[in-house]
């Protein structure tokens, strides 16, 4: 394992990234840590970039324990000027401008001779000259004690320096975005061939692991309750702890009334006869549509009445199964909750926040009360999305179930503008089923972020037949984005709006006009509410 040591950069997360594309396992953790306080021994210790400037009062500082560790260190920017920090406090100075974009990296084989032979290892394999990231202010002036020059640009002098005896590097640029072509290479050099990690960490050792995890921290006989939702999150950990501890693991499938067309059900076949999940369904369709009526002008309180309705309806299933299982002879309590987080989730509450900033725990758990007393499980949380997907993959879990696009929480609530009736549920479900049909048929649902219908609350005149008539409208929004964050409207061509369009007006009862949303985010939002 690589410990990197995390001081508030935007891309600590991606040498975690990079060193798991390498099958070197990594964790993360915030620069402050105490390494007396590890259970493990890393192979080796990154200290990544950050937004301070090491000679500020206050700044972030390693342990000291870090240099006693005697693994080897590569410091990136920030983490490079700790380095100098910590072994000669003079060599830090605030560079003349700040340094933010492309940079030309020379480097520096002169030192190789004194140097013992591992200088080179850091850059071995690749061209003298090469682009690198640079972002930053401070740079250095002078290299500690016991260090050599290894690599230049034209504004950092030190842009690499190595110690002649210690496995210590730091470098100025950042290897770990896609912004330095060869930055991969680096961040392999130095986990792989100085530091000697195992490049061992794959998918099924991952999953392999994981449930001998899962099955350690049950027990023989504790029980798992989860929420599942149909997407591929929820599915991909719900079918681990299937596999890991049988039907001593829960689901539930809360059927909201806003599903998309026949969820519920379909949810239901792929989970219990595809995947073999313990799954009950609980229908709260009337339920949650009576706490609607009368919403029309109010996104949020749509989402507030939907998730505290969730709550209540997951917590008297849970006390149900709780009930249940309590007593039997060979089953223990219920005092597992399944999460779904994901590492990205994760990462938003470790990252260093700054030198006085208290770490936040995550508590991803869509509003469950403490109340519950239930204890966490939450087995993607090492995982990043796609490596979610590459699980699911792996765990038998259908392909069309392993990439299907997000679908909010309060579902097709938010999609359906103004007051939700079980008529404009129907309206708007049917109208969204032919729109992904057709997005499938063209072969553009992979390429497509997340796709769907919504109704607008508005009557337009049109004529149908000989008939004038005057119905509602329905909005198409697809959207292309790899965060979430911002997105761009899907250009479709104009044939499959046509047909798209023909069909919902045709097969849709209430719907007489079809319009395409074209409005980016921001500033738009994905969704419609
Ligand atoms: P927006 O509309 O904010 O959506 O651009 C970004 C992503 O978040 C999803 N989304 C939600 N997911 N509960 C959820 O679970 C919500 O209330 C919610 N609102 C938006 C949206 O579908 C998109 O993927």
């Amino acid at each position: 394992t690589i410990l990197v040591l995390d001081f508030g950069s935007q891309y600590t997360h991606l040498i975690t990234r990079r060193l798991r594309e390498l099958n070197v396992y990594s964790e993360m953790l915030p620069c402050t840590q105490k390494i007396a306080d590890l259970t493990w021994k890393p192979k080796g210790v990154i200290l990544s970039g950050g937004p301070y400037s090491v000679y500020w009062d206050g700044a972030p500082h390693v342990d000291p324990a870090v240099f006693e560790l005697n693994v080897p260190i590569l410091g990136i920017c920030y983490g490079l000027q700790e380095i100098a920090w910590k072994l000669d406090n003079k060599g830090v100075v605030a560079g003349e401008k700040r340094e933010y974009g492309h940079a030309y990296l020379k480097v520096d084989r002169h030192g190789d001779g004194e140097a013992g032979g591992h200088v080179d290892k850091l850059f071995q394999g690749l061209e003298d000259n090469m682009e690198v990231w640079m972002s930053h202010g401070d740079k250095l002036s002078s290299i500690p004690k016991g260090f050599i020059t290894v690599a230049t640009t034209s504004n950092a002098p030190f842009a690499g320096i190595a110690h002649t005896e210690k496995k210590m590097y730091g470098i100025q640029f950042h290897p770990e975005v896609t912004h330095t072509p060869k930055g991969k290479v680096i961040l392999k050099n130095f986990a792989v061939d100085i530091c000697e990690a195992k490049t061992n960490w794959t998918m099924s050792q991952f999953v392999d692991q994981e449930i001998a995890r899962i099955r350690a921290l049950v027990g023989e006989t504790g029980q798992v309750i989860g929420a599942v939702s149909g997407g591929v999150d929820s599915t991909v950990a719900a079918k681990l702890m299937k596999e890991a501890i049988g039907d001593r693991f829960h689901a539930v499938l809360v059927d909201n009334g806003v599903l998309r067309l026949n969820e519920a059900k379909q949810v239901k076949e792929t989970l219990t006869a595809g995947l073999g999940i313990n799954l009950t369904v609980v229908d709260a369709s009337e339920l949650f549509l009576g706490r609607l009526k009368g919403i029309t002008d109010d996104p949020e309180k749509k989402r507030k009445v939907i998730g505290n309705t969730f709550i209540e309806v997951f917590q008297a299933e849970a006390k149900k199964i709780a009930d249940a299982a309590h007593g039997s002879a060979n089953e223990g309590e219920v005092e597992w909750l399944l999460q779904g987080t994901l590492y990205p989730d994760v990462i938003e509450s470790i990252s260093f926040k700054g030198p006085s900033a208290t770490i936040k725990t995550h508590h991803n758990v869509g509003g469950l009360p403490a109340s519950m007393k239930l204890k966490l499980i939450e087995p993607l949380r090492e995982l990043f999305k796609d490596e979610v997907r590459e699980l699911g993959t792996n765990l038998g879990i259908p392909e069309d179930l392993v990439w299907r696009h997000p679908f909010p929480g309060p579902g097709i609530a938010i999609r359906i503008l103004g007051e939700v009736t079980a008529e404009q549920v129907r309206i708007a479900r049917e109208a969204d089923n032919i729109f992904i049909q057709e997005i499938k048929d063209a072969g553009l649902y992979r390429k497509i972020s997340q796709a769907f219908a919504a109704l607008l609350p508005v009557k337009a005149v049109g004529v149908m037949g000989d008939k004038r008539v005057h119905d509602q409208v329905i909005a198409l929004r697809a959207v292309e984005t790899s965060d979430f964050m911002t997105a761009d409207w899907f250009p479709f061509d104009g044939e499959f709006l046509k047909r798209v369009s023909r069909r919902i007006v045709n097969e849709v009862d209430g719907v007489c006009r079809v319009v395409y949303d074209i409005t980016s985010k921001p500033p738009g939002t994905i969704e419609m509410e």
